[in-house]
């Protein structure tokens, strides 16, 4: 079976569900708080492998109580741990987040010990990023990291897939170039092109400079919007899978997961976007980040394929 890698991030999430937001010098009751295990790149991993997918993770942890229990829920999702190196002295990243009543998040990350993700780190793992059928990343890793990444993987013949986010306003598109995917959303596409991205026309010519560029197909991620796919000539609107918010929190990592899934196990493109949008969709419906991921099995019984 098609095995997928991400090299990235992995965080401990501090989720706290508040009233509303408080103001500077002021205090405020929140209702509840829940901690879970985040980071934009094991988000991803762990919504592929919850599909069934084998996944391979390359990512640092600290040296803290956190680290276990990271290692450990990679372990409990089958996620290979070859490469879940230990930093000696660092703290593991963490995310403190907060969630207000419409669902919709505001999130602070440190990075700790994914700052020291080294392209070293990614050529002791080249057997294993070798015989895989697509490489996942983020920019929550040191952004060398990733344009090694890139490089070594053409070379390898492994597809790359990366989430610009968090937003990193200098990124080297000419370095991206060799990417099979690249998913900003419309703050991020803004960022890497420098263009407008008002109106979906917009949106459409910002991310045909970047496949003018090489990169291979850009979606678009629109949230409550659905996505947009560019890639060559083709141009398509993957729709919105409405549901009723609970909490976005991973959301467009569990679309990332999801797609990197559902391609890899063959589906096109376009189809893989579908599903991967019904299973973040299915995802916010739920508090919590990595806890709010479907099994395969649970997502098939709330959305059976349709014949
Ligand atoms: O994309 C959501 C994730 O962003 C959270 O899990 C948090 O850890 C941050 O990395
Ligand atoms: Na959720």
């Amino acid at each position: 079976m098609s095995k997928i890698a991400v090299v990235g991030s992995n965080m401990m999430d501090l989720i706290t569900y508040v009233d509303h937001m408080p103001l500077r010098g002021e205090t405020v009751e929140a209702p509840s708080f829940e901690m879970g295990h985040g980071g934009k790149g094991a988000n991803q991993a762990i919504a592929a492998a919850r599909l069934g997918s084998p996944v391979v993770m390359v990512t640092r942890v600290g040296e803290d109580t956190f680290a276990d229990a990271t290692l450990a829920n990679f372990a409990r999702n089958g996620i290979d741990t070859t490469h879940v190196l230990r930093t000696p002295g660092a703290p593991s990243g963490v995310a403190p987040i907060f969630v207000e009543p419409s669902g919709e998040n505001s999130i602070l990350i440190v990075k700790g010990a994914n700052a020291h993700l080294a392209p070293a780190d990614v050529d002791a793992a080249a057997d294993l990023l070798k015989g895989c059928a697509l490489i996942l990343m983020q920019l929550e890793i040191p952004v060398d990291t990733v344009y090694h990444t890139v490089k070594r993987a053409k070379e390898w013949g492994v597809p790359t897939l990366l989430v610009p986010a968090p937003a990193l306003p200098d990124l080297d598109v000419a370095r991206l170039a060799d990417l099979a995917f690249l998913t900003p959303n419309e703050t991020e596409l803004a960022t890497l092109t420098g263009l407008p991205v008002e109106t979906e026309a917009q949106v459409e010519a910002a991310a045909k400079t970047l496949t003018a560029r090489g990169i291979g197909t850009v979606v678009v991620t629109m949230g409550g919007r659905g996505a947009l796919l560019v890639s060559g000539e083709e141009v398509r609107r993957v729709a919105p899978v409405k549901v009723e918010p609970v909490d976005t929190t991973g959301a467009g990592d569990a679309f990332i997961g999801a797609f990197a899934h559902f391609h890899t196990q063959g589906l096109p493109v376009f189809e893989a976007l579908g599903e991967a949008a019904t299973y973040a969709a299915d995802s916010i419906t739920r508090r919590g980040t990595q806890r709010s991921y479907a099994t395969a099995d649970e997502f098939r019984t709330r959305f059976p394929r349709k014949a």
